[in-house]
């Protein structure tokens, strides 16, 4: 959206409650650092309110609020209270230090909740609503004030609370979807008609808070939004009580993409919202989804063949937002079993690798061979077959098949196949150990009388699947030959590796004889 169609009425607050309902939850909790650390980002990144804690939940929780009051710079720090009247004067305590601080009262509207959680009448709730309000309001003039449970709650009663509750001096109205009960229509005309029926409606912002136990958190919100309401509380990863809250990068980036059908604008920092999801993961140890909408790691990553094509010709085909605009560095064609041609010229370009047409087909052959047997074919895999390439077809000495026999009780034993310059050799060697079994028999096969020098093994990349990377060093007449080889099975890498240096070695002696024979020829 243009700066220029931005009208203050379609602005959204984002309120991020990621450090209270978000830390709330099961095995979410952050350390006081990690909150200091997610409230700076959160503030940098243009979030309007941070809700910081629930300052009388504990020492920590207020030590944290009230610290993170003092170090903001531009979000207006919120700390939540219950109704009680010691909560609401601790949590002004709490975010005194603020340039701008909020206190979020809340009180359950709903029958199911007075009954049974509160045991209250609904005279005595609306009797709290207003003392709890007036005695926010002594401390600060922002006051947000929550109607816990407001998708089941009795209409009318709703209406009067919301009324009692802005005469008392609440700013912020927030009707949450407290169990993620709602669906989205609902949750719009909630908004629309409580706006239209209370008499000092528009003396309030109104706020949308939705809970995802139907994945409807985000469409929710976004429909409240359509209702009237103009601030979103949510969370950065969706993280919150039970399936979470509406994700912030949800809501944000919906309205950014699909400003013609959702006009309203806020003012996050969209480019930093991967870095925001990897810090929350990080500070609560919540993995993200790999398919989570705008961060999970799949958001931006395209692996079947017709979409890799697709996206080579034109990124659009496949993506709705360009992976920089939420601070992604691009995207990227994952190399699998599903990719085809396209995808892997593209990919060795992207290397940096000019191959033939032929040598192009042999690596795509062995590509789709190793896809078959890897889930991931990551780029140092490619890069070790191409490797494999640029040194296949010079070689005299070829391996064709090999099986090892391993285990507990030895000794180990290798047969092996090989072709020597079109001539076919199989032999069969024990060993101490199942290499000592496979370079047994390369001696038995090609007999030689160089060392040993070097044998080294690492994983190309992670996993159990990952390839193994060997390599070999054999000395021979005073010079060392070394060469690498990778497989997803080490057996086959040592071979590989081994049978590679000993190529070199026989390259090395054929140049040798060439030479001699051409500087006898030169003599004569
Ligand atoms: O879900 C909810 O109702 C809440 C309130 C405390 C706002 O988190
Ligand atoms: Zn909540």
């Amino acid at each position: 959206m243009t700066t220029t169609s931005k009208s203050e009425q379609d602005r959204v607050i984002i309120f991020d409650t990621t450090l209270r309902d978000g830390e709330q939850c099961p095995g979410a909790t952050m350390t006081f650092e990690e909150k200091l650390n997610v409230a700076k980002m959160l503030d940098d990144m243009g979030v309007d309110v941070i809700e910081a804690g629930y300052p009388f939940a504990s020492d920590g929780d207020f030590e944290a609020v009230h610290e993170i009051a003092k170090r903001s710079k531009n979000s207006v720090i919120c700390g939540l209270s219950r109704a009680a009247h010691k909560d609401i004067d601790r949590c002004a305590e709490a975010i005194k230090p603020a340039e701008r601080g909020r206190i979020h009262t809340f009180l359950s509207t709903s029958p199911v909740h007075m009954k049974y959680k509160l045991q209250m009448e609904a005279a005595q709730v609306y009797e709290m609503v207003i003392s709890s309000v007036t005695r926010a309001r002594n401390h600060t003039d922002d006051v947000e004030w929550s109607a816990e449970d407001a998708t089941r709650t009795e209409f009318d009663f709703l209406c009067r609370c919301i009324e009692a509750a802005i005469k008392a001096g609440a700013t912020t109205i927030n009707l949450p979807d407290t169990v993620g009960y709602a669906v989205p229509e609902e949750y719009r005309e909630m908004f629309r008609k409580v706006r239209e029926t209370v008499p000092n409606s528009d003396k309030a912002r109104f706020s949308v808070h939705c809970h995802n136990d139907l994945g409807m958190a985000v469409a929710n919100s976004m429909a409240g939004v359509a209702g009237g309401a103009r601030q979103i509380e949510c969370t950065i990863n969706g993280i919150g009580e039970r399936a979470g809250n509406a994700a912030l990068e949800e809501v944000v980036m919906a309205m950014r993409v699909r400003a013609d059908k959702l006009p309203y604008w806020n003012n996050i920092e969209t480019t930093m919202l991967t870095h925001a999801s990897k810090t929350v993961s990080a500070a609560t140890s919540f993995p993200v989804q790999y398919n989570k909408a705008i961060v999970g790691r799949n958001a931006f990553a395209h692996e079947s063949g017709i979409h890799q094509d697709g996206m080579i010709k034109n990124a659009s085909t496949y993506e709705i937002m360009t992976p920089e605009t939420v601070g992604v560095k691009g995207t990227s064609l994952v190399m699998g079993k599903h990719s085809g041609r396209a995808g892997l010229i593209h990919k060795l370009e992207e290397l940096g690798y000019k191959l033939s047409r032929n040598q192009i087909e042999d690596v795509f052959v062995r590509f789709k061979a190793l896809a078959d047997r890897k889930k991931d074919v990551y780029d140092e895999d490619i890069e070790a077959l191409v490797g494999e390439e640029m040194t296949l077809g010079q070689d005299q000495i070829k391996l064709k098949s090999l099986t090892v026999i391993a285990g507990t009780h030895g000794p180990q034993r290798a047969t092996m196949k090989i072709d020597v310059d079109g001539e076919i050799r199989i032999e069969e060697a024990e060993g101490n150990g199942p290499v000592d079994a496979v370079f047994n028999c390369i001696k038995a096969l090609v007999p030689h009388d160089a060392k040993l020098e070097l044998y080294q093994v690492h994983a190309v990349t992670e996993g159990t699947d990952a390839q193994a990377e060997v390599s070999v060093r054999l000395s021979h007449e005073g010079r060392s030959m070394t060469a690498r080889a990778a497989d997803p099975d080490t057996l086959v890498a040592s071979a590989k590796a081994y049978l590679g240096a000993l190529n070199k070695i026989v390259a090395k002696r054929s140049r040798s004889v060439r030479e001699e024979t051409q500087a006898m020829v030169t003599a004569i």
